[in-house]
């Protein structure tokens, strides 16, 4: 496998087209907005350089990593001549659907494709194309370049073959992987949004402040980070779209709370609009 697609460049994209090149692959990054394009490659010089910075990767390995990355908004040409092609726009089936269906009509045969998806099934992203057999959902964690998982999730017609090579994959970006069977939500996404759904309903009731119930659950359930704190990161947007998915597929424990809601359509999003249920902004002095 030489050459890796990542498509969507958002805040997952981004960190797995960082690990990508710097794992060795010929890699490029596509989107269709040139504004998120051209904040990925700030974010993803910017990981780099700490990266140097706190001796976690050397100048020279930085230097050849950077040079196997590109970045487009050309997908069809791209795709021709690749060997994997991983996928990472916003949680919503139609939109996939029309990405898999450009991919599979210019990728060559043996090119295989995954899915980045939090909660959706392989097997019915796999229907979108003509090549069941190498289709699969690689669940990267975010950030991508910090997370050390890889959850992979066999489509019904996912082959042994193609397991296999996005398992190596994924060991060659420097990640562990477990490999689990399709079900909505997988291990992680499951539990994940069950948690920051529970938070926003607290929230909502008044139990207690963002910051008291991210501090509860940090010490006193030695989570790593609060649920609004994660929310935050993963973006409001895409935890919304997540339990809309579960709670359509898993039912009523699903329900996504209102204030979520609120939060969403008020364009709260999290670290990457500034402000979720924290503030990010530089003139703002608390979080
Ligand atoms: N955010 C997380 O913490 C997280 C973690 C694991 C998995 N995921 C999953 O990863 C996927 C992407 O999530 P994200 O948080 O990176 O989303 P995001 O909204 O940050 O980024 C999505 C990107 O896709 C681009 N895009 C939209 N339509 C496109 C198209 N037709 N062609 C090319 N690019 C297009 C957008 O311009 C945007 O840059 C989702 O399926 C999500 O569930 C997210």
């Amino acid at each position: 496998m030489k050459k890796l697609v990542v498509i969507g460049s958002g805040v997952m994209g981004r960190g797995i087209a960082y690990v990508s090149c710097l794992g060795g692959f010929d890699t490029v990054l596509i989107d269709v907005d040139e504004k998120q394009l051209l904040n990925a490659e700030r974010e993803i010089n910017n990981i780099f350089e700490k990266g140097i910075a706190r001796g976690k990767i050397i100048q020279e390995d930085a230097e050849l990593a950077k040079a196997r990355l590109n970045y487009s908004n050309f997908l069809a040409d791209n795709v021709k001549d690749a060997d994997l092609v991983i996928e990472a726009v916003p949680e919503k089936i139609d939109i996939k659907k029309t990405i898999f269906e450009v991919i599979d009509q210019h990728a060559p045969e043996h090119c295989l494709f995954a899915s980045n998806t939090s909660t959706m099934s392989p097997t019915e992203i796999a229907s979108f194309t003509k090549r069941p057999e190498k289709v699969i959902a690689m669940h990267f964690f975010n950030p991508v370049h910090k997370m050390p998982l890889v959850e992979i999730i066999r489509g019904l017609e996912t082959s042994d073959e193609t397991a296999g090579a996005i398992q190596k994959a994924a060991i060659q970006m420097g990640k562990e992987t477990v490999i689990v069977n399709e079900f909505p939500g997988f291990v992680t996404s499951r539990i994940s949004a069950l948690v920051g759904n529970e938070a926003f309903y607290m929230l909502q009731e008044g139990l207690g402040s963002p910051e008291d119930i991210d501090k509860a659950i940090k010490l006193g359930l030695n989570y790593p980070m609060g649920p609004f704190e994660l929310g935050d990161l993963v973006g409001l947007d895409t935890r919304l779209n997540n339990l809309k998915y579960l709670h359509e597929k898993l039912g009523e424990k699903y329900r996504p709370a209102p204030l979520l809601e609120q939060y969403v359509k008020a364009g709260r999003l999290g670290r990457k609009t500034g402000r979720g249920v924290y503030d990010y902004r530089e003139s703002v002095t608390t979080k």
